[in-house]
């Protein structure tokens, strides 16, 4: 295994600071991967970023972070959670634990955000923290 902790991040998250920033803040993406590249400094490890707005992608990387040995991934799949089975068989297809990530908290939203496909598989999820929510996940991968 190795320290590398994939980040991948699904749809509409590329214009994070522009999007929604009532809901989502204002930081951006990169904003957000600068962060997570100081602290995993701080804790040994080292953090991939990336984001795609294509689901075939977050199930490659899914896949690729197996095969690479990756520590663990944070998946922040955006509007994917609610309607992707092909990401929960994929997150079932690996033994990389992945925590989901969410900005805001989908349980206090609309209740089509309250069904999390990636959720049933997922080891363990951090949401409604705003940026944080990615620190504090980032924190936890690096402890397992
Ligand atoms: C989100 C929540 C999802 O419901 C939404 O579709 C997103 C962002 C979040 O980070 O709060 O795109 O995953």
């Amino acid at each position: 295994m190795t320290d590398t902790i994939y980040v991948l991040n699904g749809p509409n998250l590329n214009l994070l600071g522009l999007r929604e920033p009532e809901i989502y803040g204002s930081d951006t993406l990169d904003d957000i991967a600068g962060m997570l590249e100081d602290r995993a400094h701080d804790l040994g490890v080292e953090v991939d970023v990336r984001q795609s707005n294509h689901e075939g992608h977050l199930v490659d990387w899914l896949h690729e972070a197996q095969a690479e040995g990756a520590k663990a991934v944070l998946l922040n799949a955006g509007a994917y959670t609610h309607t992707s089975i092909a990401l929960l068989d994929a997150i079932r297809s690996i033994r990389t634990p992945v925590i989901e990530v969410h900005l805001s908290d989908p349980m206090t939203r609309e209740e089509f955000r309250h069904v999390s496909y990636v959720g049933m598989a997922a080891v363990d999820e951090v949401k409604g923290l705003g940026a944080q929510s990615y620190v504090i996940a980032l924190e936890k991968a690096a402890k397992l």
